[in-house]
């Protein structure tokens, strides 16, 4: 038999109701207030979700700073919810077909070893990424709305891309990579180091260009651009330190001496004799595994990049841009970012034969960054661009040397809608488009 219900309700039902009320309405706000809670929400109608969420830091205007009148308004104009629903579709056989006339498989399941796999057409095509849709999306007047942006470094190595980008989300012409360039160049010469050239001459490449931005400037509150510039090279973290210092940027540009990578410790990493050539490429973790280089390494501290971002980074903070470039090593960077990847809006890495990569797929990588919201594309050069996610082939696991990009479609709307078109743009041009080695 049911007890019958009580009809004078205890004074402890009461109490017990509040704090439940309480208790439900701390958990609410704690967790809409993270970043994290925020990618749960679907990206079908970004207008949506964004006239929701007027009390909570929206992606695109982080902080509670006083907003930009008409932001979203400009932002949105920017977005276009059909390519933002083909983001989540499967390609199609023909959109298959296409990319296998424009990046052929042949030269990667051929010639295996001879050349290091640097035949193969996803290498040549995306080897020297220009990134350009990044820029070009950040031209627009409504990106600019973004308050403190923010963009990290993993391998910072000389700096020079790192310097290029802070001078195009400060918007401030200051930041100059010939003023740079000749900083890192006098240290290194009064010190008796040598600077080894970037692979893809990023020293000469031009810088970007402040004058073709759209809309108004930044004002001085707004203008709080950061770089975080992580290097684990002790005396190329050293060279670029000392740089910023000199010139009195390093409020904007900020230099850490870590390696990244799958645990929170120490690692060895190429110093001394090794390191007196700043910004060699090649040398990474693994020479100090080796006995035959192991005494020419020291001590470096290692974070997770989650760790990294709890220590080093504003806990409210959204990352616009991550740059992960770790010889190799990047697989371990993506997977020691699980909350880490929910603040981050856009980043590349790239995939390689050599590192950790010799033990990973890149559908891996792919896939843990498709649990995260990601979208990822083969990073070319000239606007050229090819989606992976949900496009995917047997023959991408063909490991070289390439570079991936990835957008969060929910976080940075504007920019996955520019990348998907990118996509689309170079799909049409068909037959024009063909990596094949000379
Ligand atoms: C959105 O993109 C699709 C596909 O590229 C295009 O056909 C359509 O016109 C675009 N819509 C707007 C409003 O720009
Ligand atoms: C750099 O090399 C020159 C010539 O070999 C030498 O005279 C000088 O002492 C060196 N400077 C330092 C700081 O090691
Ligand atoms: C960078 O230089 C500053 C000032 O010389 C120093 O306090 C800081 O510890 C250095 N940081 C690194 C990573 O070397």
């Amino acid at each position: 038999m049911r007890p019958a219900f009580p009809k004078k309700t205890s004074p402890w039902f009461w109490l017990l109701l509040k704090l439940s009320v309480v208790l439900s309405l701390t958990c609410i706000v704690l967790f809409a207030s993270s970043p994290n809670a925020m990618k749960i929400i679907v990206y079908d109608d970004p207008s949506h979700t964004r006239s929701s969420s007027t009390t909570l830091p929206t992606p695109d205007s982080d902080e509670s700073d006083s907003p930009h009148p008409g932001h979203f308004s400009t932002l949105l104009a920017n977005v276009n919810n059909s390519l933002l629903h083909s983001v989540q579709q499967q390609c199609t056989d023909s959109q298959r077909q296409t990319i296998r006339s424009q990046l052929p498989p042949q030269a990667c399941e051929e010639d295996k070893g001879k050349y290091g796999g640097r035949r193969c057409s996803f290498s040549l095509a995306t080897r020297c990424s220009d990134a350009i849709w990044f820029a070009e999306f950040w031209k627009e007047a409504a990106q600019r709305g973004v308050n403190r942006p923010t963009a990290i470094y993993v391998g910072c190595n000389k700096g020079m891309d790192a310097v290029n980008t802070l001078r195009m989300i400060s918007e401030n012409p200051e930041f100059d990579k010939s003023v740079w360039q000749k900083e890192i160049l006098s240290n290194v010469l009064s010190r008796n180091q040598t600077i080894v050239p970037g692979a893809c001459n990023q020293e000469n490449a031009p810088q970007f260009d402040i004058s073709t931005l759209q809309g108004t400037a930044r004002t001085a509150s707004d203008s709080t651009a950061s770089v975080f510039c992580i290097e684990a090279m002790p005396q190329t973290a050293n060279q670029l330190n000392r740089s910023s210092h000199q010139l009195g940027w390093q409020n904007s540009f900020v230099v850490t001496n870590a390696a990244i990578s799958s645990t929170d410790g120490v690692a060895l990493f190429p110093s001394g004799q090794a390191g007196q050539k700043i910004g060699v490429e090649h040398m990474g973790l693994g020479d100090c595994l080796r006995q035959s280089t192991k005494h020419l390494c020291a001590e470096v501290q290692q974070y997770t990049l989650d760790t990294y971002f709890d220590k080093f980074l504003r806990k409210d903070s959204w990352i616009d841009f991550l740059s992960i470039d770790v010889e190799g090593y990047d697989w371990d960077v993506l997977m020691s970012a699980s909350k880490a990847l929910e603040r981050v809006k856009y980043l590349e890495f790239e995939f390689h034969r050599v590192g950790s990569w010799q033990q990973h797929s890149l559908k891996s990588a792919i896939d843990h960054l498709d649990t995260k919201g990601f979208v990822c594309y083969w990073a070319g050069a000239h606007g050229h661009i090819w989606r992976i996610t949900n496009c995917w082939m047997e023959y991408y696991n063909r490991k070289v040397w390439s570079n991936v990009a990835c957008v969060d479609p929910w976080s940075a709307p504007a920019l996955a809608t520019r990348m998907e078109l990118m996509f689309q743009e170079t799909l049409a041009a068909g037959d024009q488009i063909k990596y094949v080695p000379k």
